[in-house]
Protein backbone atom coordinates (compact mmCIF):
# COMPACT_ATOMS: atom_id res chain seq x y z
CA UNK A 1 0.00 0.00 0.00
CA UNK A 2 0.95 3.28 -1.11
CA UNK A 3 -0.22 5.31 1.59
CA UNK A 4 2.92 5.54 3.42
CA UNK A 5 5.17 6.96 1.07
CA UNK A 6 4.71 10.74 1.34
CA UNK A 7 2.45 12.83 2.75
CA UNK A 8 1.47 14.54 -0.55
CA UNK A 9 -0.30 11.31 -1.07
CA UNK A 10 -1.65 11.30 2.32
CA UNK A 11 -3.31 14.95 0.86
CA UNK A 12 -4.19 13.36 -2.06
CA UNK A 13 -5.88 10.66 -0.58
CA UNK A 14 -8.51 13.40 1.28
CA UNK A 15 -9.19 15.24 -2.37
CA UNK A 16 -9.71 11.87 -4.39
CA UNK A 17 -11.48 10.34 -1.06
CA UNK A 18 -12.29 7.29 -3.55
CA UNK A 19 -8.87 6.14 -4.37
CA UNK A 20 -7.94 5.91 0.00
CA UNK A 21 -7.86 2.17 1.02
CA UNK A 22 -11.56 3.09 2.94
CA UNK A 23 -10.99 0.16 5.73
CA UNK A 24 -8.12 1.19 7.01
CA UNK A 25 -7.66 4.67 6.29
CA UNK A 26 -11.21 5.96 8.04
CA UNK A 27 -10.21 4.78 11.40
CA UNK A 28 -7.44 6.73 11.68
CA UNK A 29 -8.00 9.57 9.26
CA UNK A 30 -10.43 12.18 8.79
CA UNK A 31 -12.67 11.49 5.43
CA UNK A 32 -14.79 14.52 3.96
CA UNK A 33 -12.61 17.75 5.98
CA UNK A 34 -12.53 19.88 3.48
CA UNK A 35 -8.39 21.55 2.20
CA UNK A 36 -8.20 25.37 3.41
CA UNK A 37 -5.03 27.14 1.69
CA UNK A 38 -3.71 30.13 3.24
CA UNK A 39 -1.27 32.64 2.00
CA UNK A 40 1.59 33.30 4.90
CA UNK A 41 4.36 36.34 4.38
CA UNK A 42 6.15 37.19 6.74
CA UNK A 43 7.30 40.92 6.69
CA UNK A 44 8.86 43.75 8.51
CA UNK A 45 5.84 45.98 9.15
CA UNK A 46 6.17 49.75 10.60
CA UNK A 47 4.20 50.50 13.80
CA UNK A 48 3.78 53.00 16.04
CA UNK A 49 2.95 52.22 19.81
CA UNK A 50 3.05 54.63 22.90
CA UNK A 51 4.19 57.16 20.32
CA UNK A 52 6.99 55.28 19.28
CA UNK A 53 7.72 53.62 15.79
CA UNK A 54 9.76 50.61 15.19
CA UNK A 55 9.49 48.02 12.64
CA UNK A 56 8.12 44.42 13.52
CA UNK A 57 7.65 40.80 12.11
CA UNK A 58 4.40 39.89 10.93
CA UNK A 59 2.43 37.68 8.78
CA UNK A 60 0.77 39.84 5.73
CA UNK A 61 1.66 42.92 7.43
CA UNK A 62 -0.72 41.97 10.13
CA UNK A 63 -0.79 42.50 14.03
CA UNK A 64 -2.16 40.34 15.77
CA UNK A 65 -1.43 38.21 12.13
CA UNK A 66 -4.74 36.55 9.76
CA UNK A 67 -6.82 33.85 11.43
CA UNK A 68 -7.19 30.63 10.54
CA UNK A 69 -10.61 29.46 10.25
CA UNK A 70 -11.30 25.61 9.78
CA UNK A 71 -13.47 22.91 11.00
CA UNK A 72 -12.42 19.76 12.84
CA UNK A 73 -10.66 17.16 10.59
CA UNK A 74 -10.05 19.60 7.81
CA UNK A 75 -6.55 19.54 6.13
CA UNK A 76 -4.89 23.27 6.45
CA UNK A 77 -2.04 23.97 3.61
CA UNK A 78 -0.11 27.41 4.93
CA UNK A 79 2.25 28.41 2.33
CA UNK A 80 4.74 30.67 4.42
CA UNK A 81 6.87 33.12 2.58
CA UNK A 82 9.92 34.70 3.99
CA UNK A 83 9.94 38.27 2.61
CA UNK A 84 11.53 39.26 5.89
CA UNK A 85 15.63 39.50 6.31
CA UNK A 86 15.18 36.86 9.52
CA UNK A 87 14.95 33.25 9.71
CA UNK A 88 11.20 32.17 10.58
CA UNK A 89 9.59 29.54 11.39
CA UNK A 90 5.57 28.86 12.08
CA UNK A 91 4.45 26.88 15.22
CA UNK A 92 0.39 25.72 15.05
CA UNK A 93 0.13 25.65 18.71
CA UNK A 94 -1.70 22.58 20.06
CA UNK A 95 -2.56 21.35 16.50
CA UNK A 96 -1.45 17.57 17.35
CA UNK A 97 0.09 16.75 14.00
CA UNK A 98 -1.08 13.27 13.39
CA UNK A 99 1.65 11.76 11.45
CA UNK A 100 2.76 15.48 10.14
CA UNK A 101 6.03 16.07 12.61
CA UNK A 102 7.49 17.87 9.89
CA UNK A 103 4.89 20.78 10.20
CA UNK A 104 4.94 21.16 13.38
CA UNK A 105 7.19 24.43 13.36
CA UNK A 106 9.89 24.26 16.03
CA UNK A 107 13.03 25.95 14.89
CA UNK A 108 16.36 23.05 14.86
CA UNK A 109 13.54 20.20 16.12
CA UNK A 110 11.50 19.79 13.13
CA UNK A 111 12.73 22.11 10.60
CA UNK A 112 15.59 24.18 9.72
CA UNK A 113 14.12 28.05 9.70
CA UNK A 114 13.21 29.46 6.62
CA UNK A 115 15.89 31.81 4.98
CA UNK A 116 15.03 35.18 3.78
CA UNK A 117 13.98 35.27 0.39
CA UNK A 118 12.89 30.90 0.72
CA UNK A 119 9.75 29.05 1.42
CA UNK A 120 7.90 26.02 3.11
CA UNK A 121 4.35 24.99 3.11
CA UNK A 122 3.24 23.26 6.25
CA UNK A 123 0.25 20.64 5.98
CA UNK A 124 -1.66 19.05 8.58
CA UNK A 125 -4.54 18.17 9.52
CA UNK A 126 -6.72 19.31 12.40
CA UNK A 127 -8.00 15.51 12.91
CA UNK A 128 -10.31 15.36 15.86
CA UNK A 129 -9.45 18.98 17.04
CA UNK A 130 -12.18 21.69 17.88
CA UNK A 131 -12.10 25.18 19.72
CA UNK A 132 -9.35 28.02 20.00
CA UNK A 133 -5.64 27.49 19.35
CA UNK A 134 -2.81 29.77 17.85
CA UNK A 135 -0.20 30.21 15.55
CA UNK A 136 2.96 32.08 16.16
CA UNK A 137 6.86 31.92 14.92
CA UNK A 138 8.92 29.65 16.68
CA UNK A 139 12.18 31.10 16.91
CA UNK A 140 13.94 33.63 18.83
CA UNK A 141 11.42 35.69 20.07
CA UNK A 142 9.42 36.68 17.18
CA UNK A 143 6.22 35.27 18.44
CA UNK A 144 5.75 38.81 20.06
CA UNK A 145 4.29 39.98 16.60
CA UNK A 146 4.13 36.84 14.25
CA UNK A 147 1.50 35.23 16.27
CA UNK A 148 -2.75 34.64 15.04
CA UNK A 149 -5.25 32.98 15.92
CA UNK A 150 -6.61 29.37 14.64
CA UNK A 151 -10.31 29.02 14.96
CA UNK A 152 -11.64 25.31 14.59
CA UNK A 153 -15.87 24.82 14.73
CA UNK A 154 -17.37 21.71 15.25
CA UNK A 155 -18.20 20.03 11.75
CA UNK A 156 -21.14 21.13 10.27
CA UNK A 157 -24.65 20.17 12.40
CA UNK A 158 -22.81 19.25 15.51
CA UNK A 159 -23.74 21.55 17.69
CA UNK A 160 -21.52 23.43 20.54
CA UNK A 161 -22.26 21.73 24.57
CA UNK A 162 -23.47 25.59 25.44
CA UNK A 163 -25.90 27.65 24.33
CA UNK A 164 -25.01 29.21 20.88
CA UNK A 165 -23.30 32.83 21.26
CA UNK A 166 -24.74 35.58 19.51
CA UNK A 167 -21.45 36.85 18.43
CA UNK A 168 -17.62 35.58 18.92
CA UNK A 169 -14.52 37.55 19.26
CA UNK A 170 -10.74 36.68 19.15
CA UNK A 171 -8.66 38.47 22.51
CA UNK A 172 -5.02 37.88 21.43
CA UNK A 173 -2.87 39.12 24.63
CA UNK A 174 0.87 40.38 24.36
CA UNK A 175 3.55 42.17 25.38
CA UNK A 176 5.72 45.54 23.78
CA UNK A 177 8.59 46.35 23.55
CA UNK A 178 10.15 49.17 22.03
CA UNK A 179 13.18 47.44 20.95
CA UNK A 180 13.70 44.99 18.22
CA UNK A 181 12.84 41.53 19.78
CA UNK A 182 15.93 39.67 17.97
CA UNK A 183 17.88 42.34 19.35
CA UNK A 184 16.12 42.01 22.47
CA UNK A 185 17.07 38.57 22.85
CA UNK A 186 20.39 39.00 22.27
CA UNK A 187 20.79 41.45 24.86
CA UNK A 188 19.55 39.17 27.33
CA UNK A 189 21.51 36.40 26.56
CA UNK A 190 24.66 38.48 26.69
CA UNK A 191 24.30 40.05 29.89
CA UNK A 192 23.54 36.87 31.83
CA UNK A 193 20.55 38.50 33.91
CA UNK A 194 16.58 38.80 33.24
CA UNK A 195 15.05 40.49 30.67
CA UNK A 196 13.35 44.10 31.07
CA UNK A 197 10.04 44.25 31.81
CA UNK A 198 7.69 45.03 28.95
CA UNK A 199 6.64 48.58 27.83
CA UNK A 200 3.16 47.32 27.72
CA UNK A 201 0.18 44.41 27.66
CA UNK A 202 -1.36 44.47 24.82
CA UNK A 203 -5.15 42.93 23.85
CA UNK A 204 -5.23 42.45 19.83
CA UNK A 205 -2.19 44.76 19.94
CA UNK A 206 -4.04 47.67 21.81
CA UNK A 207 -2.54 48.86 25.06
CA UNK A 208 -5.12 50.99 26.10
CA UNK A 209 -5.08 54.05 27.65
CA UNK A 210 -2.82 53.37 31.14
CA UNK A 211 0.39 53.63 29.49
CA UNK A 212 2.41 56.82 28.08
CA UNK A 213 1.11 57.94 25.22
CA UNK A 214 -1.83 55.52 24.40
CA UNK A 215 -4.94 56.87 25.79
CA UNK A 216 -7.05 56.77 22.43
CA UNK A 217 -5.08 53.16 21.38
CA UNK A 218 -7.84 50.94 22.83
CA UNK A 219 -9.44 47.62 21.35
CA UNK A 220 -13.21 47.66 22.26
CA UNK A 221 -16.07 45.37 21.61
CA UNK A 222 -19.38 46.67 20.89
CA UNK A 223 -22.29 44.86 22.27
CA UNK A 224 -25.83 44.44 22.40
CA UNK A 225 -27.71 44.80 26.11
CA UNK A 226 -29.01 40.74 26.90
CA UNK A 227 -26.91 38.86 24.20
CA UNK A 228 -24.17 36.17 24.62
CA UNK A 229 -20.95 36.73 23.22
CA UNK A 230 -17.65 33.97 23.15
CA UNK A 231 -14.76 35.31 23.87
CA UNK A 232 -11.55 33.07 22.23
CA UNK A 233 -8.58 33.96 24.76
CA UNK A 234 -5.34 33.22 23.76
CA UNK A 235 -2.25 34.09 25.60
CA UNK A 236 1.00 35.42 23.08
CA UNK A 237 2.71 37.05 25.69
CA UNK A 238 6.40 36.07 25.80
CA UNK A 239 7.88 36.25 29.76
CA UNK A 240 4.02 36.76 32.00
CA UNK A 241 1.07 34.96 32.86
CA UNK A 242 -1.95 37.31 33.34
CA UNK A 243 -4.96 37.86 35.08
CA UNK A 244 -8.43 38.26 33.04
CA UNK A 245 -11.31 40.46 34.15
CA UNK A 246 -14.49 42.51 32.85
CA UNK A 247 -15.91 44.72 35.02
CA UNK A 248 -19.09 43.81 36.36
CA UNK A 249 -19.35 40.72 34.06
CA UNK A 250 -18.87 37.10 35.34
CA UNK A 251 -16.70 34.82 33.31
CA UNK A 252 -18.26 31.25 32.43
CA UNK A 253 -15.10 29.02 31.08
CA UNK A 254 -16.38 26.63 28.62
CA UNK A 255 -13.28 25.22 26.88
CA UNK A 256 -9.56 25.09 27.52
CA UNK A 257 -6.93 24.17 25.00
CA UNK A 258 -9.43 23.55 22.38
CA UNK A 259 -11.07 20.73 24.37
CA UNK A 260 -14.29 21.55 26.03
CA UNK A 261 -14.41 21.42 29.81
CA UNK A 262 -17.65 21.36 32.38
CA UNK A 263 -19.15 25.04 32.50
CA UNK A 264 -17.92 26.70 35.66
CA UNK A 265 -18.62 30.64 36.15
CA UNK A 266 -15.28 33.03 37.60
CA UNK A 267 -15.00 36.31 38.06
CA UNK A 268 -12.15 36.53 36.84
CA UNK A 269 -8.78 33.82 35.46
CA UNK A 270 -5.00 33.54 35.09
CA UNK A 271 -4.17 32.59 31.42
CA UNK A 272 -0.43 31.60 30.79
CA UNK A 273 1.55 31.72 27.79
CA UNK A 274 0.48 29.30 25.43
CA UNK A 275 -2.94 28.75 27.13
CA UNK A 276 -5.99 29.23 24.94
CA UNK A 277 -9.37 29.33 26.55
CA UNK A 278 -13.28 30.41 25.56
CA UNK A 279 -15.37 32.17 27.86
CA UNK A 280 -19.26 33.19 27.55
CA UNK A 281 -19.74 36.73 28.70
CA UNK A 282 -23.62 37.91 29.16
CA UNK A 283 -24.79 41.69 28.01
CA UNK A 284 -26.99 41.72 31.14
CA UNK A 285 -25.07 44.76 33.46
CA UNK A 286 -26.97 48.60 32.70
CA UNK A 287 -25.60 50.02 29.80
CA UNK A 288 -22.52 51.50 29.95
CA UNK A 289 -18.66 50.96 29.05
CA UNK A 290 -16.87 48.13 30.94
CA UNK A 291 -13.05 47.80 30.87
CA UNK A 292 -12.01 44.38 30.44
CA UNK A 293 -8.37 44.16 32.38
CA UNK A 294 -5.30 42.10 31.58
CA UNK A 295 -2.74 42.79 34.18
CA UNK A 296 0.08 40.45 35.75
CA UNK A 297 0.48 37.29 37.29
CA UNK A 298 3.83 37.13 38.86
CA UNK A 299 4.40 34.06 41.17
CA UNK A 300 8.33 34.56 41.51
CA UNK A 301 10.26 36.70 43.47
CA UNK A 302 12.54 39.49 43.02
CA UNK A 303 11.58 40.05 39.18
CA UNK A 304 10.88 43.71 38.45
CA UNK A 305 7.90 43.58 35.77
CA UNK A 306 5.04 45.91 34.41
CA UNK A 307 2.38 46.55 36.67
CA UNK A 308 -0.42 48.46 34.35
CA UNK A 309 -3.21 46.24 33.18
CA UNK A 310 -3.58 46.50 29.48
CA UNK A 311 -7.07 47.55 28.82
CA UNK A 312 -10.23 47.25 26.08
CA UNK A 313 -13.42 47.98 26.48
CA UNK A 314 -16.79 46.00 26.66
CA UNK A 315 -19.16 48.68 25.44
CA UNK A 316 -23.00 48.24 25.63
CA UNK A 317 -24.66 50.20 22.30
CA UNK A 318 -26.25 52.92 23.85
CA UNK A 319 -24.04 53.68 26.00
CA UNK A 320 -23.19 57.51 26.61
CA UNK A 321 -19.58 57.72 26.40
CA UNK A 322 -17.78 60.16 29.36
CA UNK A 323 -14.25 59.44 29.63
CA UNK A 324 -14.52 57.09 32.74
CA UNK A 325 -15.37 53.19 31.70
CA UNK A 326 -16.03 50.87 34.73
CA UNK A 327 -12.91 49.67 35.92
CA UNK A 328 -12.33 45.63 36.48
CA UNK A 329 -10.96 44.17 39.67
CA UNK A 330 -8.08 42.22 38.52
CA UNK A 331 -6.24 39.98 41.49
CA UNK A 332 -2.69 41.69 43.27
CA UNK A 333 0.21 40.20 41.09
CA UNK A 334 0.97 37.00 43.42
CA UNK A 335 -2.34 36.27 44.13
CA UNK A 336 -1.60 32.11 43.90
CA UNK A 337 -5.25 31.40 45.56
CA UNK A 338 -7.29 32.24 42.30
CA UNK A 339 -4.84 30.97 40.12
CA UNK A 340 -4.92 27.18 42.20
CA UNK A 341 -9.05 27.63 42.51
CA UNK A 342 -9.61 27.80 38.93
CA UNK A 343 -7.17 24.59 38.64
CA UNK A 344 -8.74 23.22 41.00
CA UNK A 345 -12.28 24.16 38.75
CA UNK A 346 -11.00 23.07 35.39
CA UNK A 347 -13.05 19.64 33.96
CA UNK A 348 -12.89 17.97 31.17
CA UNK A 349 -16.57 17.91 29.78
CA UNK A 350 -15.70 14.48 28.35
CA UNK A 351 -12.32 12.52 29.51
CA UNK A 352 -12.03 9.74 27.17
CA UNK A 353 -8.78 8.24 26.54
CA UNK A 354 -7.10 8.60 29.53
CA UNK A 355 -5.14 5.82 30.92
CA UNK A 356 -4.85 4.29 33.58
CA UNK A 357 -2.38 1.93 33.43
CA UNK A 358 1.08 3.44 33.20
CA UNK A 359 4.27 2.17 30.94
CA UNK A 360 6.50 4.83 31.61
CA UNK A 361 6.88 6.73 34.86
CA UNK A 362 8.85 10.20 34.85
CA UNK A 363 9.83 12.47 36.70
CA UNK A 364 11.00 16.18 35.82
CA UNK A 365 12.23 19.20 37.30
CA UNK A 366 11.33 22.55 36.22
CA UNK A 367 13.17 25.50 37.74
CA UNK A 368 16.27 28.07 37.21
CA UNK A 369 20.10 27.58 37.57
CA UNK A 370 22.48 29.82 37.71
CA UNK A 371 25.66 29.18 36.08
CA UNK A 372 29.74 30.73 36.77
CA UNK A 373 30.97 33.30 35.42
CA UNK A 374 33.70 33.05 32.77
CA UNK A 375 33.46 36.15 31.02
CA UNK A 376 36.41 38.66 31.36
CA UNK A 377 34.22 41.67 31.96
CA UNK A 378 31.58 39.67 34.55
CA UNK A 379 29.61 43.65 35.11
CA UNK A 380 28.77 43.44 31.63
CA UNK A 381 28.07 39.82 31.28
CA UNK A 382 27.64 38.12 34.55
CA UNK A 383 24.10 39.89 35.90
CA UNK A 384 22.37 37.29 36.99
CA UNK A 385 22.19 37.03 40.86
CA UNK A 386 25.28 37.05 42.65
CA UNK A 387 27.09 37.84 39.67
CA UNK A 388 26.28 34.09 38.07
CA UNK A 389 24.27 33.95 34.41
CA UNK A 390 20.88 32.79 34.42
CA UNK A 391 20.06 29.39 33.11
CA UNK A 392 16.84 26.98 33.13
CA UNK A 393 16.46 23.36 33.37
CA UNK A 394 14.89 20.37 32.79
CA UNK A 395 16.01 17.54 35.38
CA UNK A 396 18.99 20.13 35.83
CA UNK A 397 19.69 19.70 32.10
CA UNK A 398 19.85 22.96 29.94
CA UNK A 399 18.91 22.32 26.53
CA UNK A 400 21.25 23.49 23.40
CA UNK A 401 19.57 23.67 20.08
CA UNK A 402 21.82 21.35 17.56
CA UNK A 403 22.32 23.76 14.42
CA UNK A 404 19.98 21.28 11.97
CA UNK A 405 17.37 20.05 13.14
CA UNK A 406 16.19 16.94 15.56
CA UNK A 407 14.17 15.43 13.35
CA UNK A 408 16.03 15.57 10.55
CA UNK A 409 19.35 14.08 12.53
CA UNK A 410 16.79 11.61 13.50
CA UNK A 411 15.13 10.62 10.28
CA UNK A 412 18.15 10.66 8.75
CA UNK A 413 20.81 8.38 11.80
CA UNK A 414 22.76 11.48 11.51
CA UNK A 415 25.35 10.93 14.49
CA UNK A 416 26.51 13.39 16.76
CA UNK A 417 23.88 16.03 17.41
CA UNK A 418 22.00 14.81 20.18
CA UNK A 419 21.83 11.86 22.91
CA UNK A 420 19.10 10.02 23.62
CA UNK A 421 20.08 10.10 27.59
CA UNK A 422 17.69 12.89 28.67
CA UNK A 423 17.07 11.36 32.66
CA UNK A 424 14.02 9.72 33.25
CA UNK A 425 14.08 10.83 36.83
CA UNK A 426 16.30 13.57 38.49
CA UNK A 427 19.77 12.62 39.09
CA UNK A 428 19.87 13.98 42.63
CA UNK A 429 17.30 13.95 44.63
CA UNK A 430 16.22 16.30 47.55
CA UNK A 431 13.78 18.75 48.93
CA UNK A 432 13.39 20.18 45.60
CA UNK A 433 11.13 23.08 47.15
CA UNK A 434 12.71 23.98 50.38
CA UNK A 435 15.90 22.38 50.45
CA UNK A 436 17.39 23.42 46.31
CA UNK A 437 20.62 24.50 45.97
CA UNK A 438 21.24 28.11 46.54
CA UNK A 439 24.71 28.99 47.07
CA UNK A 440 24.92 30.89 44.03
CA UNK A 441 26.71 29.80 41.61
CA UNK A 442 28.71 27.15 43.41
CA UNK A 443 26.14 24.31 43.50
CA UNK A 444 23.34 25.89 41.40
CA UNK A 445 24.94 24.78 37.76
CA UNK A 446 23.49 22.64 35.17
CA UNK A 447 24.05 20.39 32.80
CA UNK A 448 23.88 21.45 29.30
CA UNK A 449 23.41 19.36 26.48
CA UNK A 450 21.27 17.99 23.52
CA UNK A 451 19.28 15.11 25.17
CA UNK A 452 16.17 13.53 24.43
CA UNK A 453 13.95 10.77 25.94
CA UNK A 454 13.38 7.93 23.82
CA UNK A 455 9.59 6.49 23.86
CA UNK A 456 7.91 3.15 22.60
CA UNK A 457 5.13 3.74 19.92
CA UNK A 458 2.16 3.46 21.99
CA UNK A 459 3.44 3.74 25.45
CA UNK A 460 1.04 5.58 28.54
CA UNK A 461 3.51 8.08 30.21
CA UNK A 462 2.68 9.57 33.30
CA UNK A 463 5.16 12.33 33.65
CA UNK A 464 5.11 14.57 36.98
CA UNK A 465 6.27 18.05 36.88
CA UNK A 466 7.78 19.55 39.94
CA UNK A 467 9.07 22.88 40.41
CA UNK A 468 12.70 23.63 41.96
CA UNK A 469 12.93 26.17 44.11
CA UNK A 470 16.90 27.63 43.17
CA UNK A 471 16.86 31.29 42.90
CA UNK A 472 13.15 31.17 43.11
CA UNK A 473 9.99 29.04 42.71
CA UNK A 474 7.44 30.00 39.78
CA UNK A 475 4.53 28.92 38.14
CA UNK A 476 6.22 27.64 34.98
CA UNK A 477 3.73 27.51 31.47
CA UNK A 478 4.95 23.79 30.50
CA UNK A 479 3.73 23.05 26.57
CA UNK A 480 4.03 19.77 24.79
CA UNK A 481 3.94 19.75 21.08
CA UNK A 482 2.49 17.05 18.93
CA UNK A 483 0.16 15.85 22.14
CA UNK A 484 -2.60 17.18 24.64
CA UNK A 485 -2.31 15.57 28.17
CA UNK A 486 -4.39 15.03 30.78
CA UNK A 487 -3.78 17.07 33.96
CA UNK A 488 -4.50 14.53 36.71
CA UNK A 489 -2.95 15.91 39.07
CA UNK A 490 -1.17 19.34 40.61
CA UNK A 491 0.08 20.33 44.39
CA UNK A 492 2.20 22.64 46.51
CA UNK A 493 5.64 21.18 47.72
CA UNK A 494 6.81 18.69 46.78
CA UNK A 495 4.89 15.58 44.52
CA UNK A 496 4.88 12.69 47.14
CA UNK A 497 3.06 9.39 45.38
CA UNK A 498 1.64 8.41 48.85
CA UNK A 499 -0.49 10.92 49.52
CA UNK A 500 -0.93 12.59 45.95
CA UNK A 501 -4.81 12.84 45.12
CA UNK A 502 -5.44 11.87 41.07
CA UNK A 503 -8.59 12.97 39.11
CA UNK A 504 -8.77 9.93 36.72
CA UNK A 505 -12.53 10.84 36.07
CA UNK A 506 -12.59 14.28 34.41
CA UNK A 507 -8.93 15.63 34.64
CA UNK A 508 -8.67 18.63 31.87
CA UNK A 509 -7.25 17.74 28.65
CA UNK A 510 -4.31 20.61 27.95
CA UNK A 511 -1.38 21.62 25.53
CA UNK A 512 0.14 23.88 28.31
CA UNK A 513 0.22 23.76 31.96
CA UNK A 514 1.11 26.28 34.84
CA UNK A 515 3.05 23.94 36.87
CA UNK A 516 1.90 25.38 40.11
CA UNK A 517 4.62 27.67 41.82
CA UNK A 518 6.77 25.39 44.46
CA UNK A 519 4.48 22.60 43.37
CA UNK A 520 3.84 19.78 40.98
CA UNK A 521 1.66 18.84 38.21
CA UNK A 522 0.93 15.45 36.89
CA UNK A 523 0.17 14.72 33.72
CA UNK A 524 -0.73 11.71 31.06
CA UNK A 525 -0.97 11.12 27.47
CA UNK A 526 0.12 8.24 24.81
CA UNK A 527 2.70 8.68 23.10
CA UNK A 528 1.00 7.29 19.39
CA UNK A 529 2.53 10.01 17.36
CA UNK A 530 5.51 9.67 16.12
CA UNK A 531 8.35 12.16 15.94
CA UNK A 532 10.41 14.21 17.99
CA UNK A 533 8.30 16.39 20.19
CA UNK A 534 9.72 19.17 22.21
CA UNK A 535 8.37 20.27 25.66
CA UNK A 536 9.73 23.43 27.09
CA UNK A 537 8.42 26.30 29.63
CA UNK A 538 6.51 29.02 27.31
CA UNK A 539 8.61 31.43 28.57
CA UNK A 540 10.65 32.70 26.09
CA UNK A 541 13.26 33.83 27.85
CA UNK A 542 12.79 30.41 29.97
CA UNK A 543 13.34 28.99 26.85
CA UNK A 544 16.27 30.54 25.56
CA UNK A 545 18.17 29.93 29.18
CA UNK A 546 17.67 26.18 28.33
CA UNK A 547 14.02 24.94 29.92
CA UNK A 548 13.15 22.79 27.08
CA UNK A 549 13.70 18.69 25.92
CA UNK A 550 12.95 16.56 23.42
CA UNK A 551 10.55 13.60 23.20
CA UNK A 552 11.72 10.86 20.34
CA UNK A 553 8.80 9.01 19.78
CA UNK A 554 9.56 5.47 17.29
CA UNK A 555 7.37 4.92 14.76
CA UNK A 556 4.96 1.85 15.54
CA UNK A 557 3.83 -1.10 12.97
CA UNK A 558 2.40 -0.07 9.60
CA UNK A 559 1.84 3.03 7.64
CA UNK A 560 -0.83 4.57 9.89
CA UNK A 561 1.81 4.49 12.68
CA UNK A 562 4.72 5.72 10.86
CA UNK A 563 5.93 8.90 10.30
CA UNK A 564 6.15 9.62 6.75
CA UNK A 565 9.19 11.10 4.83
CA UNK A 566 9.70 14.48 4.92
CA UNK A 567 8.07 17.25 2.37
CA UNK A 568 10.62 17.94 -0.40
CA UNK A 569 10.62 21.51 0.26
CA UNK A 570 11.86 21.07 3.82
CA UNK A 571 14.53 24.26 4.22
CA UNK A 572 17.77 23.26 4.84
CA UNK A 573 19.95 24.59 7.10
CU1 LIG B 1 3.63 27.65 21.49
CU2 LIG B 1 6.94 25.26 21.33
O1 LIG B 1 5.31 26.53 21.43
Amino acid sequence: MALSSSHHILLLSFLLSCYVPLGLARRHWPVGGSTRFYDFKVQTTRVTKLCKTKDIVTVNGMFPGPVIYAQEDDRIIVKVTNESPHNATIHWHGVRQRLSCWADGPSYITQCPIQAGQSFTYEFTLFQQKGTLFWHAHISWLRATVNGAIVIYPKTSVPYPFPYPYEEHVLIFGEYWHKDMLQLEKEVVASGGSPPPAEAYLINSHPGPRYNCSATDVYKIDVVPGKTYLLRLISASLNMEHFFAIAGHKLTIVEADAEYTKPFTVDRLMITPGQTINVLVKADQPIDRYDMAMGPYMSAQNVTFQNISAIAHFQYTGATLDDLSRPAQIPVYNDNLVVSTNLHMLRSLNATNLPSEIDANLFFTVGLNVEECHSSNPNKSCQGPSGGVFAASMNNVSFVKPNISLLQAYDNNINGLYTDDFPGVPLKTYDFVNGAPNNIPNDTQSLIGTKVKVLEYGSRVQLILQNTGTVTTENHPIHLHGYSFYVVGYGTGNYNPMSAKLNLVDPPYMNTIGVPVGGWAAIRFVADNPGVWFMHCHFDVHLTWGLSMAFIVKNGEGPLETLPHPPADLPSC
